[in-house]
């Protein structure tokens, strides 16, 4: 006997929102017909945080703190009776709105290393004793509707204007040593970004007293686990795109272009237990592999 289950999502993307009814049908493909004691589908979503191993040792003082977090936890009875299941292709189609448990907000879905979010449908069909259940998962994806305001207490929220920068040995915060006489110029266009639309400025290298072999620009997640008794905080690299390779030249400017990836990236989260936060570096290698680094702190949104 082989009995296969799946779960599809009307949506092809399967992207949804607060409120928005989370649709779809179980497929119950089996050769022969069969008996269960039940069908359920549940909906749930939670965060996950996990400490650093070189942070495990403060972890017992705040451990409440990083345990997962539920955001949404329904559970719908499909068909509450025991029942029969024909031979055959059987379609069952289900609504579930999708609301958040009380005095909760449904995040974006976000796979990070120290944070997760994630939401997922699980049916579970049960049977009698002397056959295993059955159960098959599928993923979904939370997204704010654009506009809704996904973190009201976001600093530089409306800092739009462009950000210009210099930089040159002498205002490097290693205090340039060991760089070659240099001066970089160059602006982004806002460090409070659209999370749909790339990143964007440009740089130029006005002088340079030795080779550059390389300018990149990394995209890294800071991620705070924790709370006010204690907390842990992790920046990592999340991609790093290159946007000069090789002798660059002076005095030709080089754009600046990034798009966020999805689900490495999500509007920045602040909350009580956890944060999620973006920054972006631009990095400079010269041919002898010295390299200087020059950070910006950035916020997304979803608007
Ligand atoms: C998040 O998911 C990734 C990939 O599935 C996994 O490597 C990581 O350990 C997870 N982190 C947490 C905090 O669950
Ligand atoms: C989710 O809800 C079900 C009952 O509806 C409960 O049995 C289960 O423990 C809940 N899960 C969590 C992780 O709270
Ligand atoms: C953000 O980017 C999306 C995708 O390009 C666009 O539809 C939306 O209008 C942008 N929002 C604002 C406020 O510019």
């Amino acid at each position: 006997m082989s009995i296969t289950l799946d779960i599809k999502l009307k949506r092809a993307d399967k992207i949804y929102s607060e409120a928005d009814i989370v649709s779809g049908i179980l497929v119950i493909d089996t050769n022969s017909d069969f008996k269960h004691d039940g069908i359920t589908l549940t909906m749930e979503g939670s965060v996950n945080l996990q400490i650093s191993s070189k942070n495990v040792g403060i972890i017992e003082a705040f451990y409440n703190s990083v345990k997962p977090i539920q955001l949404l936890n329904v559970t719908c009875d499909v068909t509450q009776a025991p029942g029969r299941i024909p031979a055959g292709v059987t379609n069952i189609p289900f609504e579930i709105p999708l609301k958040p448990k009380p005095n909760r907000v449904l995040y974006e879905t976000y796979h990070g290393v120290y944070v997760n979010i994630s939401y997922s449908l699980r049916c579970d069909i049960k049977r009698s004793f002397l056959s295993k259940d059955l159960q098959k998962c599928q993923q979904f994806f939370v997204q704010y509707k654009p506009g809704s305001a996904s973190c009201p207490q976001l600093p530089l929220k409306d800092n739009r204007k462009p950000v210009s920068f210099e930089l040159s040995p002498k205002n490097l915060a290693s205090g340039g040593s060991g760089a070659p006489d240099f001066l970089l110029r160059g602006h982004l266009d806002t460090v409070c970004c659209n999370i749909s639309k790339p990143f964007k400025g440009q740089l130029t290298l006005v002088r340079c007293a030795a080779p550059v072999r390389s300018i990149e620009l990394q995209l890294v997640r800071v991620e705070t686990c924790g709370c006010a008794e204690g907390y842990a905080r992790e920046a990592t690299e999340i991609q790093n795109i290159q946007i000069g390779d090789g002798d660059i030249a002076q005095n030709i400017p080089i754009l600046i272009y990034m798009v966020f990836p999805r689900l490495f990236t999500c509007p920045t989260l602040i909350t009580t237990n956890f944060k999620i936060e973006f920054e972006v570096n631009i990095v400079v290698v010269f041919e002898d592999d010295h390299l200087i680094t020059n950070n910006f702190p950035i916020i997304l949104v979803r608007e």
